[in-house]
């Protein structure tokens, strides 16, 4: 059988990237140009200049990704774009350059989701993994337990009623200091303190058992640090990290491990930026062992926003016959 070659590009976000992808699960390129020192600047992404930067550098990384996987646009079987969920001018450059890239050298146009790439991250490096499954996606955007039925038919069991939880790490890290993205910062400072310290709440779902929900946690961060600073107490900001981590590991664990359990699945993957917290993949990792079941997550560079991923994803789609029209649009808040 003929190998498909998907020309993938991403642009949801802070993150511009292109990809070369073969039949969804061998990535021959992978080109990101982070934003990340810019926004760093303002403390979170300013959706304004993440559409111009966008826009600065999209043909220069689409070039590179074809480069660096030693092709042409005549050798690319069709062209996916991510085309939502995310920030709408974003979104907008990234399937724009789709369009005219398809458009211009005759190739399919496939739009993807972009919740549906996080998931299919998983695939660029288990071979063996198909679905069903279920799959935890912890990103900045969102928080999700979702069974996955098929490549492209997806079950939300769970989902967060407020903050995502990188938001909440987000947050967190904004409030002791540590800058943005705060995700990686909050895991590094985690390190050096003790989870053990302060003890924050657990938030308890009544109606659903599977739902996530943060900000109660974020505000007992927040009250924490307004009493240290009216008493002048001292406080730890790695002790802090550490604690404010364990209390969301402890509910992402607890929630996906029951999820898995109680729809009798025996594989587990993990998605999003926030699947890369090392406190996360080692406490699921042992909750996992203890319960039987197999667990997968993708590197770290395939947890963060990237290309490869909805390349991964886009091939699947245009198996499935998926093709969108010259009219594909930027979704914002497009449903998986
Ligand atoms: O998936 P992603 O790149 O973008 C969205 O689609 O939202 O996720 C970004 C989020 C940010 O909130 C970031 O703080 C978080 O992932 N993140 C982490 C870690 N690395 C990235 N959160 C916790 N621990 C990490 N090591
Ligand atoms: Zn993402």
């Amino acid at each position: 059988e003929k190998n498909i070659k998907i020309l993938a590009i991403e642009s949801s976000c802070d993150e511009t990237a292109a990809a070369v992808v073969e039949n969804g699960r061998k990535v021959l390129s992978n080109v990101i140009s982070t934003q990340i020192d810019i926004h760093t600047l303002y403390g979170g992404v300013v959706p304004e200049i993440a559409s111009r930067k966008h826009l600065e550098r999209i043909n220069q990384v689409v070039k590179e990704a074809l480069k660096q996987a030693s092709v042409t646009l005549e050798d690319i079987d069709a062209v996916a774009v991510t085309y939502g969920p995310g920030l709408v001018g974003a979104l907008l450059v990234g399937t724009a350059e789709a369009k005219a890239i398809a458009y211009a050298a005759g190739k399919p146009l496939v739009g993807v989701h972009h919740i549906e790439g996080h998931i299919a991250a998983n695939y660029i490096e288990n071979q063996d993994l198909e679905p069903p499954f279920m799959c935890l996606i912890v990103s900045g955007g969102h928080t999700h337990l979702v069974v996955v039925e098929d490549y492209d038919k997806f079950n939300i069991i769970g989902r967060t009623r407020d903050d995502a939880a990188g938001e909440a790490f987000d947050k967190v890290a904004r409030s002791i200091g540590l800058g943005y993205p705060g995700g990686p910062k909050i895991d590094k400072a985690a390190k050096l303190g003790n989870p053990d310290a302060i003890t924050f709440p657990k938030a308890k779902m009544s109606d659903n058992p599977y739902d996530f929900s943060f900000s109660g946690l974020k505000s007992a961060v927040l009250n924490y640090l307004n009493h240290a600073k009216m008493t002048g107490e001292e406080v730890n900001p790695n002790d802090l990290a550490a604690s404010f981590q364990k209390a969301v590991v402890q509910v992402l664990v607890e929630h996906a491990i029951r999820g898995t359990k109680e729809h009798g699945f025996r594989k587990l993957a993990l998605a999003g930026g926030v699947a890369s917290n090392s406190a996360l993949r080692a406490s699921l990792k042992e909750a996992c062992e203890k319960n039987g079941i197999t667990l997968y997550y993708p590197s770290p560079i395939f947890c963060t926003d990237n290309a490869a991923m909805i390349g991964a994803a886009g091939y699947y789609e245009y198996k499935k016959g998926r093709r969108s029209g010259w009219d594909l649009n930027a979704a914002a808040s497009l449903k998986l």
